[in-house]
């Protein structure tokens, strides 16, 4: 029998909610410690703990079956994956902002000044539909301090509970996308007969939540 497999994330804001999405469906694992794979004992299946910016590659490319990760990971990697289940958690939003005293105030305030962001793609398209000329600035992580380093006017990332802005003093004044995590598929993956017994159970697990 084929053992299928699903990427989660392996530490960040997705990591825990997945793994206990995954023991609710009663999936049985043994949770990420130094073992980057981990075998379910009970299903044959097996979870990989990867970067979630891996994931919907990984998924493209049927390296992993299946993935838990956050729609605005996938809309920046412009993979062609199956949505298979939206899953109500991991609910933030990419927004623009400036620090608190900064002189810009809309978006038309953007014009000529740089951005500094790990999703390059989806600001790309932002700026040019609302017809922005800014510099984006690409940057691996830890974009908060940005600004106040000088390194950028404003910045574009990820907002959930907002205290990473606040304690960088920064504020947000515009939305680029809302995001959730989701259940993604290789291609063609939906009708794959264990696949589409895992998302019953997770579909079992979110009805129970309701
Ligand atoms: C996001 C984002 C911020 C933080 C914001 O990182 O890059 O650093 O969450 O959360 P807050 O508004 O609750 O303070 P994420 O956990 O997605 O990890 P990653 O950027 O390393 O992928
Ligand atoms: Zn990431
Ligand atoms: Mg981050």
């Amino acid at each position: 029998m084929k053992t299928l497999k699903i990427a989660i994330q392996k530490s960040g804001r997705l990591n825990e909610k997945s793994v206990e999405l995954l023991k609710n469906c009663g999936l049985s694992f043994e949770n990420y410690k130094s073992s980057l794979i981990s075998p379910v004992s009970n299903f044959p299946l097996e979870i990989l703990f990867l970067r979630d910016d891996d994931i919907p590659e990984y998924v493209q490319d049927g390296i992993a079956d299946l993935g838990i990760v956050g729609e605005n990971v996938i809309e920046e990697t412009e993979v062609s994956v199956a949505y298979l289940q939206r899953l109500g958690f991991g609910k933030c939003s990419l927004k623009i902002a400036v620090t608190n005293n900064s002189d810009i105030t809309d978006l038309s305030g953007l014009n000529g000044k740089s951005i500094a962001t790990t999703y390059p793609a989806i600001l790309s398209k932002f700026l040019k539909k609302e017809n922005i000329q800014a510099e984006i600035r690409t940057i691996s992580g830890s974009v908060e301090i940005s600004p106040g380093l000088g390194l950028s006017d404003a910045i574009c990332d990820l907002v959930s509970t907002g205290g990473t802005l606040k304690s960088n003093g920064l504020k947000p004044f515009a939305d680029v996308m809302s995001s959730e995590a989701v259940l993604i598929g290789s291609k063609g993956s939906e009708n794959d007969e264990l696949i589409q017994e895992l998302i019953q159970r997770i579909q079992s697990v979110l009805r129970a939540k309701e």
